[in-house]
């Protein structure tokens, strides 16, 4: 991989991917898009692994698509190449995923921070949807992810005016999970995951697919959704060890079976 860093157990059961075009604030090229696709598909398939963290760097989570990779383009062009049917695969990750974002979070970037489950940033970051400047729009679930987590009249003003938010406005707004100082904005998160992670995989990974149905359905069918999931996970052996654990009065051990 020439974009990204893989590490599948960089703690016990917790992933780390980290994007890795340094010179360019991580912007999203295609050719990044695609390993990250099939890195999340072989972590996905990877059973030691239960929660991956995706992180940048100190300075830029990414800045968004790859301007200059777009920049000649035309519409048949960029229909061609289809590059969302990239990001639809990535948003089917099981798994639960979690954004460590410091520095630029852009475009693009904001939106895969959104893609993720959870985002933990640190006090450096910057969230926008600038595309407005640069002539276009979002085009990878922004208008839609960043309407739904923060209102309608915010996300008018930061996709119509390009403004970006700071961490703190992000937190207070619902967009993120937590804030923390610059050095700890990774720990924070792979100790998030590792909390996860201590749980039933299965369990989790129901519950992951049961909350994102509830922004595609209405509340009927969401609960039915849920109600169904819930009863699968009765024919995991987790859910044994998980109430037989409770009634002993010891830490449960999940075996993801
Ligand atoms: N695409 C391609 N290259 C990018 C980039 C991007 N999105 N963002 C930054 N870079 C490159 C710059 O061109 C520059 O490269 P060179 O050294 O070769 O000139 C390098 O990264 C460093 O960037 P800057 O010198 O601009 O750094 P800065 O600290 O002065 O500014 C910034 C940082 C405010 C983030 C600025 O780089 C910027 O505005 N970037 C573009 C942000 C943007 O518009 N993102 C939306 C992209 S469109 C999109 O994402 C569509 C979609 O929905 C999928």
């Amino acid at each position: 991989m020439d974009f990204i860093n893989v590490t599948p157990n960089y703690q016990p059961h917790v992933a780390l991917i980290a994007l890795n075009r340094p010179k360019e604030l991580n912007a999203l090229n295609l050719q990044l898009m695609q390993e990250l696709k099939l890195a999340l598909q072989a972590l996905d398939n990877d059973d030691t692994v239960r929660a991956i963290v995706l992180t940048g760097n100190e300075k830029a989570f990414a800045a968004g698509a790859d301007i200059k990779q777009m920049a000649d383009k035309t519409a048949v062009d960029m229909l061609k190449i289809d590059q969302f049917s990239t990001w639809d695969q990535i948003r089917k990750t099981r798994k639960p995923l979690i954004a460590a974002v410091s520095g630029f979070a852009l475009g693009g970037g904001c939106e895969l921070a959104m893609t993720c489950d959870m985002i933990v940033a640190s006090e450096t970051a910057m969230f926008g949807q600038p595309e407005i400047k640069i002539g276009v729009m979002p085009g990878a679930g922004g208008t839609q992810r960043l309407t739904k987590a923060i209102g309608k009249a915010r996300a008018m003003e930061m996709v119509l005016t390009g403004k970006f938010i700071d961490a703190h406005e992000a937190l207070s707004f619902g967009l993120i999970n937590k804030v923390v100082p610059v050095e700890m904005y990774l720990a924070e998160a792979l100790n998030l995951a590792t909390q996860i992670a201590q749980m039933s995989p299965i369990a989790a990974m129901l519950a992951k697919e049961a909350i994102n149905r509830s922004f595609e359905t209405h509340l009927d069918e969401g609960l039915h959704f849920e109600r169904k999931n819930f009863y699968l996970t009765f024919s995991s052996e987790d859910q044994t060890e998980g109430m037989q654990a409770f009634v002993e009065k010891r830490k449960p051990n999940y075996q993801g079976k």
